[in-house]
């Protein structure tokens, strides 16, 4: 959607401070021990309280609150009874209909003490997510976004899940336009618009496929991922971010 009544910016913050607030909650009770069962239900709480819905659910049918992806699990993980161990990480992907406004948030958590390398990992799409967010600015191309995500990730010696993207956003979890993790020569962000910005990415190669489950899409490398996201407005300069 685009944004063109403040009404619609203060509706579409309301679900934002839902989603925020459910990742921050969530990320607090990550510990060895804790199932992704247990993480989910405290989404599904924060989401009560502010009369917020599961975006997941109510447009996809997906069996959980969130999406709750371990190690090689790129992204839509379903929520079980299986115990997070030390070392691991935990992407929380936590999308929130509120008032029929939607937004949609990820961040990686690593699992009491992690390796050098997943720590880099998580890292670098925090930090990609941020190059992101520093392109999308009214007038540059949807391709810069890509472009800033692909070129620091693959600096710091990781590569972007090309098959998973950003999106636009507002009355559904996924509007037009995509938002590709790689450069491209896409058409230009105007003002108001509401995306998401989310590098998926992984520490050996790239590619992706479909868990038998039919929801949870893993590497195929059994490399561990890691993923960043925020949804925003495009304005003439830095973003509004909605699910800060
Ligand atoms: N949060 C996911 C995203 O960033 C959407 C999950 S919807 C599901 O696009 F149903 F596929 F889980
Ligand atoms: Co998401
Ligand atoms: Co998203």
């Amino acid at each position: 959607m685009s944004i063109d009544h403040p009404e619609e910016l203060a509706a579409l913050q309301a679900a934002g401070r839902a989603v925020a607030e459910a990742i921050r909650e969530m990320s607090r009770r990550v510990r060895p021990g804790v199932t992704t069962k247990e993480l989910d239900d405290v989404a599904a709480r924060v989401f009560a309280s502010h009369g917020a819905r599961s975006g997941p659910q109510l447009d996809y049918d997906f069996p959980g609150t969130a999406c709750i992806s371990v190690d090689d699990e790129a992204v839509h993980g379903i929520p079980g009874p299986r115990r997070l161990r030390d070392g691991q990480l935990v992407k929380l992907d936590v999308t929130a209909e509120l008032a029929g406004y939607y937004a949609d948030a990820c961040r990686t958590v690593p699992v009491g003490r992690v390796r050098g390398r997943e720590q880099r990992l998580a890292a670098a799409a925090q930090s990609a997510l941020r190059r992101g967010l520093e392109a999308a600015t009214a007038g540059a191309s949807i391709g810069a976004i890509g472009a800033a995500v692909e070129t620091e990730v693959t600096r710091r010696g990781f590569s972007v899940c090309a098959d998973l993207q950003g999106h636009g956003i507002g009355r559904r979890i996924h509007e037009e336009p995509d938002v590709p993790n790689v450069a491209w020569d896409g058409p230009p962000l105007t003002d108001g618009l509401v995306i998401t910005v989310e590098p998926i990415i992984a520490a050996g190669l790239g590619d992706v496929y479909m868990d038998e489950d039919g929801w949870t899409v893993r590497t195929e490398d059994g490399s561990p991922s890691a993923h960043a996201e925020h949804t925003i407005v495009v304005t003439q300069g830095a973003p509004i971010l909605v699910t800060a």
